[in-house]
């Protein structure tokens, strides 16, 4: 039944990251202003996809510094050695964590969140500059769908802000 529902979960998803990439591309090349385009975004994902939190985390002097979101109230800074964030961004990778009671040093923003993805944008130095957050309510709600279509949407933003 769960695996069911992930799969037709899955599958629509598919059909609306295949539907708002182009869209989401548009609107980042038509715009030069950074903060601009990730307030723009944040929203075209939550109004799409209907997560429960869809945010940004800046690298700000070592810290990750909370930027445009759509969503309940959030923490503000997040330590590089802390929550699923932190990870994210230590480990440079893409991150999927299926239950965030299980996963060490999760920081609870809301308690309503229960699952939860993490995609870095690490630039042409091999630096992260930002990490995209996206919160779901329900348990084991992201797939490698959700992977590659986040990745996508930061891959826009890596091309269009930090070009070199
Ligand atoms: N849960 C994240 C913190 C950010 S909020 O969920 C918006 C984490 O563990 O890094």
């Amino acid at each position: 039944m769960a695996e069911q529902l992930l799969f037709t979960r899955t599958a629509d998803r598919t059909q609306v990251y295949a539907e708002i990439l182009p869209q989401i591309e548009s609107v980042i090349s038509s715009e030069t202003d950074y903060i601009a385009n990730l307030a723009n975004v944040a929203a075209m994902l939550k109004e799409a996809l209907g997560f429960f939190w869809v945010g940004f985390y800046r690298m700000q002097e070592g810290e990750l510094v909370l930027g445009p979101f759509q969503g309940p109230l959030a923490c503000t800074r997040i330590a590089l050695t802390r929550g699923v964030c932190g990870a994210a961004a230590t480990q440079k990778a893409t991150l999927i964590v299926p239950d965030v009671d299980q996963f060490p040093g999760h920081i609870a923003c809301s308690s309503l969140s229960k699952s939860e993805i993490v995609v870095p944008l690490v630039d042409a130095r091999g630096e992260v500059q930002l990490i995209l957050d996206v919160d779901s309510d329900q348990l084991n709600d992201f797939s490698e769908t959700d992977a590659l279509g986040l990745e996508a949407v930061m891959d826009f933003i890596r091309q269009r802000h930090f070009p070199v």
